[in-house]
């Protein structure tokens, strides 16, 4: 898999999504199914969107004892999903089970990348609440060593991270980088943010990329002009 653009399929149901998929015809972009549309619909919105031909990254961001995590990635592995995801923070003790526990009997596995740390948490959170009290940018760094340690095949980052990632962990290990945003559109909440075609230049893999092109007039044309800035 190259470089690619991911749509965050933020829908609440079945019904938007694939209505909202239909939009793009014959073409087949990487979707990612989230925790909202997830638990509405369960395993049947993707299986759906699979049997239609289409590249599902499933964020789930899994996190609990390795045995458990193992068991869930087996049933994530057999709904043919193309990349899934977990949190560092559990160890490597449990992303080594969650690669277990991924790959199918006939030894392939979808790809498996790590949250290192949310973008929504600060110096501040980490410090105060999770009594972290090293640099932030050293804890995603020190995260994404411990997944490639383990295994995992990259991690999910902010696209500020993503050039240090790969200094630290090699240009082979996937940056997948959220926070991506025209030049001449608008934030929302997003607070770091990158354009398609800055991304592109520090070397981001993958872009997940959500409302610039589910909540666009013509979310086509959006999709269109990212992939023209990002890949081409
Ligand atoms: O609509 P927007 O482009 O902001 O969507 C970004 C997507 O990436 C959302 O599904 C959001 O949950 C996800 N995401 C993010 N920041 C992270 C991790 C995931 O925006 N650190």
């Amino acid at each position: 898999m190259g470089k690619d653009v991911i749509i965050a399929c933020d829908f609440p149901s079945a019904e938007e999504t694939l209505a909202f998929l239909d939009r793009f015809e014959g073409k087949k972009p990487f979707v990612k199914i989230g925790m909202e549309l997830f638990y509405a619909e369960g395993p049947e919105i993707v299986r759906a969107i699979k049997a239609r031909g289409y590249r599902i990254f499933l964020d789930l961001k899994l996190h609990d004892i390795p045995n458990t995590v193992k068991k869930a990635m087996a049933v994530l592995s057999r709904l043919d999903v193309d990349l899934c995801n977990l949190h560092a923070a559990g160890t490597a003790e449990m992303m080594r089970a969650a690669l277990e526990g991924l790959t199918r009997p006939d030894g392939t596995r979808p790809l498996l990348i790590a949250v290192t740390q949310l973008t929504s948490t600060d110096q501040e959170a980490l410090e105060r609440e999770l009594l972290i009290e090293q640099p932030i940018d050293e804890v995603v760094l020190a995260y994404a060593e411990n997944a490639k340690r383990a295994g995992l095949d990259g991690v999910v980052c902010s696209p500020l991270e993503a050039e240090k990632v790969h200094a630290r962990c090699g240009a082979g290990f996937l940056t997948v980088t959220p926070g991506v945003r025209f030049a001449d559109g608008d934030r929302g909440d997003q607070k770091r943010v990158m354009t398609p075609a800055q991304a592109k230049a520090i070397g981001s893999d993958y872009i997940v990329i959500g409302r610039p092109i589910t909540a666009a007039a013509d979310p086509v044309a959006a999709y269109e002009r990212c992939c023209a800035e990002f890949i081409d």
